[in-house]
């Protein structure tokens, strides 16, 4: 008996590397793509689908090195998986093993996965939750792997980003230029829900030991709403190179932890040119500066919060300074981060019926859960109140 088990685990191990996770509306899990594994599987297994499922979509967009590392994968407001690699994608039925949609490939043709990782996110979701958006940041021109392993050369990563709607019935790319060239970065989605961080990562080369060069110190941050020539805006640069193997994730009072950078196969902390960084430290954005502690939010409803779908429930909470028609409550589902690529992110921005203010003078919003499983798959979320584009603390929210 342990012999066996032993062997199961050992398969799902190899099974698993290097593959992207993704929470389904069930609460199970789809882990697609990795190491020579162009086909993807659920955690935990029903006897519906004991074995991999064939994705012919993974081969055929397998990187130099006959891979598939970690696509950008998306859970979709219609229940189907968006599913990005290097410079094509479509839309996967997981339960039919069916390609619904195909998508146009990306303007410029440039791969963006592993080795030429960028990165991806899935736009904030508003009410009433009919339309989603990807957006895919950064990416190493085809060439930078070989230039980098073979001859030393380190090519100028991607500055473009791609937007797609991918519920319109024929979307298109729309593509933006950011202030600089990143390969290696992270996107992370800030509570506010106007904001995407893109942090980390390298101006030059591609992911891998050794292949980077140019650490991409200053982050930006993306506003999807703002007017397009106007949405990036660069922030204070670091002083730590956070190349390979580095990684970024929202914490609940709002700041971004960022950590770790290793492009060695061993940990070498002397003589190299980028050594081994263990380090912690944590990025916070110009909404956590003093000057806005009269418009934050601080939240009194005791943390966690046990939601219904789409089931009303109120927060309590307390501000020096409010504009009760600037008010929202964003839900964030904390993002698992490795190899540039946040699995599960995703922000929704919830339907607000009434912001009170109480005899005290606290206030109370009263808030709809998410309406579906497929919107806000069950499990632990981080909820902020943001008032005047200042977010609290988030509390912890479960949902099922
Ligand atoms: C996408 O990438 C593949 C493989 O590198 C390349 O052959 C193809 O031309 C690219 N597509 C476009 C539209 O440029
Ligand atoms: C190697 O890099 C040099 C520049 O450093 C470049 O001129 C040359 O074309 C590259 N070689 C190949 C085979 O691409
Ligand atoms: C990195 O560390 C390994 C293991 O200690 C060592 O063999 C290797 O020479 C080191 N590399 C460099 C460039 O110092």
């Amino acid at each position: 008996m342990v012999v066996k088990f032993y062997l199961i685990m050992g398969l799902q191990l190899i099974t698993c590397r290097y593959a992207t996770n993704q929470i389904l509306p069930d609460g199970s899990a789809v882990i697609i793509g990795g190491r020579r594994q162009f086909n993807y599987e659920f955690y935990p297994k029903s006897t519906a689908t004991l074995s991999t499922l064939p994705f012919r979509f993974l081969s055929d967009t397998k990187d130099p090195n006959e891979n598939n590392l970690y696509p950008f994968v998306h859970l979709n407001i219609d229940g189907n998986l968006f599913v990005f690699s290097n410079n094509r994608s479509v839309l996967l039925d997981y339960k039919k093993n069916r390609i619904m949609r195909t998508f146009p490939p990306m303007v410029g043709g440039e791969p963006r996965n592993y080795p030429s990782s960028g990165s991806s996110v899935l736009l904030p979701l508003k009410p009433p939750y009919t339309e989603a958006e990807v957006l895919v940041c950064g990416g190493a021109p085809f060439a930078s792997y070989a230039q980098a392993k073979n001859n030393g050369t380190f090519i100028p990563a991607l500055t473009t980003c791609g937007r797609l709607k991918i519920t319109d019935t024929s979307p298109s790319w729309s593509m933006e230029t950011m202030p600089n060239p990143r390969v290696m970065g992270d996107m992370l989605l800030l509570p506010t829900g106007k904001d995407v961080l893109i942090i980390n990562g390298a101006g030059s080369g591609t992911a891998g030991w050794e292949l980077a060069q140019d650490p991409a110190y200053t982050p930006v941050i993306y506003r999807p709403e703002a007017p397009a020539g106007s949405r990036f805006e660069l922030q204070t640069s670091a002083t730590t190179p956070r190349l390979y193997h580095s990684s970024a994730i929202l914490l609940r009072d709002g700041r971004i932890l960022v950590g770790g950078s290793n492009p060695h196969i061993y940990y070498n902390f002397s003589n190299v040119q980028y050594p081994t960084d263990l380090s912690l430290e944590a990025f916070s954005p110009e909404y956590l500066s003093a000057s806005n502690s009269n418009l934050r939010p601080k939240i009194v409803t005791a943390s966690p919060i046990e939601l219904s779908y789409d089931k009303q429930f109120s927060l309590h909470f307390s501000v020096g300074l409010v504009d009760t028609t600037g008010v929202s409550v964003n839900m964030v589902l904390p993002a698992f981060c490795t190899h540039s690529f946040s699995m599960n992110q995703r922000l929704l921005i919830l339907q607000i019926s009434k912001v009170t203010t109480l005899p005290d003078g606290t206030y109370e919003v009263a808030v709809v859960a998410p309406p579906s499983v497929v919107l806000a798959p069950p499990g632990y979320y981080m909820v902020f109140v943001v008032n005047s584009g200042i977010p609290s603390e988030g509390i912890w929210a479960h949902i099922q």
